[in-house]
């Protein structure tokens, strides 16, 4: 099984002190960031643009995953790979033309990521999971940081997984919303590994630091546990 990586996305991060924010989650050991653009069309929420891809592009050489929660994303797609983005990830309910952008996320050299929504199903991706870097599967429905894990994904989890040892055993199988110490063990036996984590990162409970060693002592002891049942 792949290592597993884990992300920060900065949507509750306080946004006035946000190198310091990346700062501290680069030194406590995230392996990358995840920022969440929303245009209050494809979501209720709006977020920021290419603007803020550029600015933390200049804070962090860690990879930078771009989660497009836009409608008709491939108008965009040269605006964000311009601002460093790493992987542009694109929601299959959001283009009619998704074979097209993903041509020209290739094309660009850019990894490229295909998503969606909790309600729609798996079988939406059976011709272009083949071009995918990563799929993300949404554990919550996208809006907003800070919302439940929807237990019904992990069953959706663990059906990816197996499509994608199928068909593209090259692309990473990675997950969002509401991902938090108590629930990363069981996602990551689902078959995911990245875990995009916001509130459980950024937070008022606990140090960042505090947060991210919680998380990798989580999915180590998954890991171990895993290795005990495959060996008995
Ligand atoms: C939700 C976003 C997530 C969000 C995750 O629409 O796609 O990336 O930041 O935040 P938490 O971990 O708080 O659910
Ligand atoms: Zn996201």
């Amino acid at each position: 099984m792949r290592p597993a990586q884990v992300g920060a996305s900065i949507l509750t991060a306080d946004l006035l002190h946000l190198a310091e924010q990346i700062e501290l989650a680069e030194t406590a050991g995230v392996d990358f960031f995840h920022l969440d653009v929303m245009d209050g069309m494809f979501v209720p929420n709006i977020t920021f643009g290419p603007v803020m891809i550029e600015t933390v592009r200049r804070a962090t050489t860690l990879p930078i995953d771009v989660h497009l929660m836009i409608e008709a994303p491939e108008r965009y797609l040269e605006a964000f790979i311009e601002a460093g983005a790493s992987t542009l990830t694109l929601h299959v309910e959001a283009t009619s033309h998704l074979h097209s952008a993903l041509q020209t996320l290739k094309r660009h050299e850019v990894r490229a990521g295909i998503t969606l929504n909790p309600a729609t199903p798996l079988v939406l991706l059976e011709e272009v999971l083949p071009m995918a870097d990563q799929l993300l599967v949404m554990s919550v429905n996208p809006g907003f940081g800070g919302q439940s894990f929807i237990p019904g994904a992990l069953n959706k989890i663990e059906r990816a997984h197996a499509m994608i040892e199928l068909v593209n055993p090259r692309c990473n199988l990675e997950v969002d919303g509401g991902i938090k110490a108590s629930n990363i063990g069981r996602i990551r036996s689902a078959g995911a590994d990245m875990f995009v984590v916001g509130s459980g990162v950024f937070n008022d409970e606990a140090t960042v630091n505090d947060s991210v060693a919680e998380l990798r002592g989580a999915l180590d002891r998954a890991a171990t546990s895993g290795n005990r049942v495959h060996h008995t």
